[in-house]
């Protein structure tokens, strides 16, 4: 652990730290990979030129923005250039007094209004706006689809959500040119480093933006019965008059402009640069936009319009191993810890299938996450289809230099060029394109929506009604790493079943993806159609893989008991067990030999660890033999069919801790009974707030409709993903994910199907 005394800014300090200057177009470029040196050697340094602190991991900044009692945001708007007396004469002239926002102010005022003023940004209320949102979009487009040149910035990305931000605040549409130059006077005026002739043509900019804002509010006092949230934020006013001021109203109207629009432009800019600048990725999503939603969160990630935020110490406290004085001020650089290989692999990739991409900081964390982070989301989105949709064939206009204001937080190129051929415009040669939509997720999109193709390599049949599939890349698109366990979801053709395959080939081997399928006797269709339709050379979807039936290698004695098709996991784990040296027993049980896969691959590799139990040669297992009394130290793996997991579950009932691990592929848990269910609230600990759960409601549907981000995936208790940390509650567990002992712990749950026992619980979110 370090310590260093900050006072008076007489810090030791490092010659990489000491040229660290977020006002140089090194870091507006990319800061993610300006500060790249500081996540490896310094990840909390000091920086001279601007007095800060920077923080530059994930998991520290991440940590900052979850303690907002600690790290307050209190200087999140303060002039991180001071003005000379000039400029702030020329502020004062003009009755300038930005005081405090939902950005800037501590609890528990903050949350007090956070509560007041949050229902027009919940999912149901943003829903309203998106056939806006649309709208504006479609028309953007229509003016310069045909002319085979433009600059995205100009012609669309700022003008779309600047009105979409006006209507969503209720203001009426004004002078667009105006109001633009005002917010990036408020940019450079608030991050940035105007010289002192600057900052006095910024003083008269910011000021005439304060003068508007009033007027605009005034205009909306005289009839607040208007849709938008400044409206809503005045009749709230009515009704909570202590907690929703006249100065915050006033400040709120002028951060609130910028805030909404400028970050959404800014990320929609960088977002069609990124996936520009990798054609790969582009003709991706060109050819699956249902890819969409996670490639916004990628776009985001890799290139957020939020490049850095700031807090101020309270308390003395320590960050990142170093230990820092009360008043010390940080620079969070969320770029960085968007790039920082300790949380997300391969972090220089845009990668569009990142399963977890929305785990990024641009949107900030904690209490005072963004509130506007799902319209962002919509628009971008909408952005996104559209140009797939009608320019797939654009392109950057080669070697063009990208500027930026000079700034540490708000990121986004002022101009993009592009250009493209208007008489391949999809369009013309169809014109119904233009009536295809895909559904807006609202919110954080589900890693259920993240496919990959793949080819074909192989149908090959290996046992009595079974086929084994090996599956190859396809259109350049890597196959996914696996580990042994993992099951992927196949879509099964056009026929919109998608069903979940164990792998069993080897995960060293990243050129094939194996599994094998039994055609079932009462099949639904899934396992019908590989044997039927799938071919060598075929074309197919897959996503995936996950793994929810992990080996444990601190097992010293390992039990596989595979019941026939539920071989496939096995084959890999087996493999595992067998390769670290830990001592197991597989055990393979059919009907007959022609009914067992992969049989003598598995007797060549396991040779006596192997034991076959068929019925009829009168060898049928007997399941009280094969788990044999309760040993310390022994883990048993099971797959196959139902009666035998219920057997085995039986039979290590009352054995301690959970040594039965059974694959699951599908969900018991049923659909949500709201006669049988009682309604809840749900308490946030990290970020103050209160969620009401319904009866016909899922904990994890309630958290979304507060605006809180939770990951989830299967959505019905078997992934583990949207598992959440309980403080205080007793929780009525559902899932087949946790253990007895991790339930008994009482310290987690799954969002997506847990419930309370009593009247609340209290989450540390
Ligand atoms: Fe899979 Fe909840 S989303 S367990």
């Amino acid at each position: 652990m370090t310590t260093i005394d900050t006072a008076g800014g007489g810090c030791p300090y490092s010659a990489r730290a000491a040229a660290f200057n977020p006002f140089e177009d090194g870091y507006q470029q990319d800061p993610g990979a300006y500060v790249a040196w500081a996540r490896e050697e310094e990840p909390v340094f000091f920086a001279p030129e601007i007095g800060y602190w920077v923080v530059t991991r994930y998991e520290d900044v991440k940590a900052v923005f979850r303690d907002n009692h600690t790290f307050s945001p209190a200087i999140a708007l303060e002039k991180i250039t001071p003005n000379g007396p000039e400029a702030d004469a020329v502020l004062a002239s003009y009755d300038y007094a930005m005081n405090r926002t939902l950005v800037n102010e501590d609890e528990p005022d903050h949350m007090a209004r956070r509560r007041v003023l949050m229902e027009p940004f919940t999912p149901e209320e943003l829903a309203h706006h998106e056939p806006m949102v649309r709208r504006l979009t479609r028309e953007a487009v229509d003016r310069f689809i045909d002319s085979g040149r433009v600059d995205l910035v100009d012609a669309m990305l700022y003008e779309v959500p600047l009105t979409v931000a006006l209507h969503f605040l209720g203001v009426p549409e004004e002078d667009m040119d105006t109001l633009r130059r005002y917010s990036v006077a408020h940019t450079v005026n608030t991050w940035g480093r105007p010289a002192p002739e600057e900052q006095v043509r910024v003083a008269h900019a910011v000021g005439s933006f304060w003068e508007h804002s009033g007027r605009v509010l005034q205009k909306l006092r005289k009839d607040p019965s208007g849709h938008g949230w400044m409206p809503y934020s005045i009749r709230q006013q009515e009704v909570h008059p202590d907690v929703v001021t006249d100065s915050y109203l006033h400040s709120m109207m002028m951060a609130g402009t910028v805030a909404a629009h400028e970050t959404t432009a800014h990320a929609s800019a960088n977002a069609l640069r990124a996936l520009l600048s990798n054609r790969g990725v582009w003709d991706a999503l060109v050819a699956d936009p249902t890819l969409i939603p996670n490639a916004v969160e990628e776009c985001l990630r890799m290139s957020g319009s939020v490049a850095a935020w700031r807090r101020i110490l309270t308390a003395d406290a320590t960050v990142g191993g170093v230990d820092l004085p009360k008043g010390t001020r940080l620079l969070l650089v969320q770029a960085s810890a968007n790039r920082d290989d300790r949380h997300f692999d391969e972090p220089d990739e845009l990668d569009v299938r990142r399963e977890n991409a929305s785990d990024h900081l641009t949107f900030g964390y904690g209490a005072h996450q963004c509130m506007g982070k799902n319209l962002a989301r919509m628009e971008l989105q909408v952005f996104l289809e559209e140009f797939t949709k009608r320019l797939p064939h654009m392109e950057l206009v080669p070697e063009q230099k990208f500027t930026y204001v000079p700034n540490t937080s708000f990121r986004g190129p002022e101009h993009v060029w592009v250009q493209w051929d208007p008489q391949r415009n999809p369009e013309r040669a169809d014109p119904g394109i233009l009536s295809e939509e895909l559904p807006i997720r609202i919110g954080e999109p589900s890693r259920q929506t993240i496919s990959r193709p793949a080819r074909v390599a192989s149908v090959e049949k290996v046992a009595d009604a079974v086929v084994r599939v090996r599956l190859a890349e396809a259109g350049g698109v890597p196959l996914p790493r696996w580990t042994p366990g993992s099951h992927i979801d196949l879509e099964c053709g056009d026929t919109g079943l998608s069903r979940q395959y164990s792998l069993c080939s080897s995960p060293d081997d990243t050129g094939v993806l194996e599994f094998a399928v039994l055609r079932e006797p009462e099949s639904r269709g899934g396992s019908a159609w590989v044997h039927e339709h799938l071919r060598e050379g075929d074309l197919v979807r897959i996503r995936g893989p996950r793994n929810h039936f992990r080996f444990d290698p601190t097992h010293q004695r390992a039990v596989f008991v595979a019941g026939g098709i539920g071989v496939t996991p096995m084959i890999a784990m087996a493999r595992q067990a067998r390769d670290a040296g830990i001592e197991y027993d597989f055990h393979y049980l059919g009907r007959s030999r022609s009914h067992l896969a992969y049989l003598d691959a598995l007797a060549e590799v396991h040779g006596d660890n192997l034991h076959v139990h068929l019925s009829d040669e009168g060898s049928r297992a007997v399941l009280a033999d094969v788990v044999g009394p309760y040993a310390e130290g022994v883990g048993i793996y099971a797959c196959g069919p139902q009666r035998m997991l219920d057997e085995l579950t039986d039979l290590t009932a009352d054995w301690p801790g959970e040594p039965l691990r059974v694959e699951h592929f599908e969900s018991t848990l049923g659909a949500l009974d709201p006669r049988k269910e009682h309604a809840f609230v749900v308490e946030l600990a990290e970020s103050g707030i209160s969620v009401p759960v319904r009866a016909d409601q899922t904990v994890l549907a309630a958290l979304r409709g507060a605006n809180v981000d939770v990951q989830s995936d299967c959505e019905e208790g078997i992934c583990g993903s949207c598992e959440v940390p309980v403080v205080r509650g007793e929780v009525d567990h559902r899932d087949l994910v946790l253990t007895k002992a991790e339930r008994d712990e009482g310290t987690r749950m799954m969002a997506c199907c847990s419930r309370a026992c009593g009247d609340s619980l209290v989450l540390g979110l």
